[in-house]
């Protein structure tokens, strides 16, 4: 009789047995070639496989302030080790420039959920499967799957049924406009699935001016009188009312730093794809990230992004950082993040940096999710209807 298994050495981490008997043993029934693809490893050595990290990456602005009408995708897949174009394991962002009276087509070669839409720079429109909407700089637009039924709008079949046609009517400082475009194909590659032809969420559109009223109507100060270091308005949709998201998987929201302030680091397990949407030229603004914090606080070994207005820079899942404006103007950001899903699956865990060190302090370790009794949420501050915002 054969041995059925015998281990002569340690297993190596990460190392799978190759049992060349097991496939000829089971030789008699429908499934015998199914166990090829069988790999079993040794749990504790395992648990935590050894992964790529999403990389700390600045994407400047110069990259869309010149050249032809393109699209500019910042694809990290090398470094993420898969075989499609993907900044963060759920996410694809982009630049667009589009040259004035130009019109460029972007789509998704597969599929996507939720696209979103940032106008960084100009005037012009886009020609959607659910219609045309105009927009000007600080603009945003977020489009879901609109089914399998609704004609596509390009010219190039290359483009695919997703796509979106956009034309820039003006931009007089570049001469092409610039949009920051953000989706979530690398999750659906991952998953190999195709989203379905029921409509998950209506396509929606924030102008600028109704962003900078809500932010403006927030108070610039605390309960004791302090001047607040953050203005920021979460982006929202009526079919995300429970997780107060983007979209079922994007999240976004609208932020400002005030001159001569500090955020106090902080961290999440969704990746911040952070537009700078601000930031006055001279005394910096930037953010300090790190895998760690100290016995203070104090991240250890920080790496620096500087922001620089219309340009992007990556914060990796679970990297405890912090926003630092020394100028003497507010700087304002608009990160993009996947913490739609995180926040459905009770897994965003966000946290302070100055909670989570007095806690350890007194001798306590929280696990990802916080008691309901001591969460807080306040109500909706805008809500869009058309007699308010529809028609521009
Ligand atoms: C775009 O078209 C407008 C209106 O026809 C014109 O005034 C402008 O010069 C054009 N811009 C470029 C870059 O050709
Ligand atoms: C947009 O979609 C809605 C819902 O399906 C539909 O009622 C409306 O006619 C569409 N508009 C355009 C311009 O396609």
């Amino acid at each position: 009789m054969r041995a059925f298994l015998s281990i002569a050495a340690p297993l190596a981490v990460g190392a799978a047995l190759e049992l060349p008997v097991c496939s000829q043993v089971h030789t008699d029934y429908a499934g015998a070639s199914w166990d090829r693809s069988v790999r079993i490893y040794e749990y504790v050595s395992n648990a935590n496989p050894t992964m790529t990290e999403v990389p700390v990456r600045v994407y400047p602005p110069s990259m869309h302030q010149r050249g032809p009408s393109a699209i500019m995708p910042f694809d990290l897949s090398s470094e993420l080790e898969v075989d499609y174009p993907a900044t963060s394991p759920n996410l694809l962002a982009n630049f667009v420039r589009v040259l004035e009276n130009e019109t460029l087509e972007t789509g998704v070669a597969f599929a996507a959920t939720s696209q979103t839409f940032y106008v960084i720079r100009g005037r012009g429109s886009s020609l959607t499967r659910n219609g045309t909407v105009e927009w000007a700089a600080g603009d945003m637009f977020v489009l879901p799957y609109f089914g399998d039924d609704v004609e596509p709008v390009c010219t190039t079949s290359a483009a695919g049924a997703q796509c979106v046609v956009h034309t820039c009517a003006a931009e007089p400082e570049y001469g092409g406009c610039a949009l920051y475009w953000v989706h979530d194909e690398p999750l659906l590659q991952y998953l190999g699935v195709e989203p379905s032809s029921r409509r998950r969420f209506d396509p929606a559109f924030y102008t600028s001016v109704a962003m900078k009223a809500t932010v403006q109507s927030l108070s610039n100060t605390d309960a004791d009188g302090e001047v607040k270091n953050r203005r920021g308005i979460l982006l929202g949709n009526s079919a995300t009312s429970q997780t107060r998201t983007l979209t079922p998987t994007l999240w976004s929201l609208l932020n400002t730093i005030g001159p001569k302030m500090n955020q106090k680091p902080h961290k999440h397990n969704s990746v911040a794809l952070d537009l700078a949407v601000y930031a006055a030229e001279g005394a910096p603004v930037y953010t300090r990230m790190s895998r760690e914090l100290d016995g203070e606080g104090a991240l250890v070994n920080p790496m620096m992004a500087k922001w620089e207005t219309g340009g992007v820079f990556v914060t990796p899942p679970g990297w405890w950082h912090s926003h630092h404006n020394e100028g003497d103007e507010d700087a304002w950001v608009m990160p993009v993040q996947d913490a739609g899903i995180y926040t459905h699956q009770r897994t965003l865990d966000f946290r302070f940096a100055d909670e989570e060190v007095a806690r350890l302090q007194a001798g306590r370790a929280r696990g990802a999710t916080i008691d309901l009794a001591t969460t807080r949420t306040s109500e909706n501050l805008y809500r869009g209807t058309p007699a308010e915002c529809g028609a521009r």
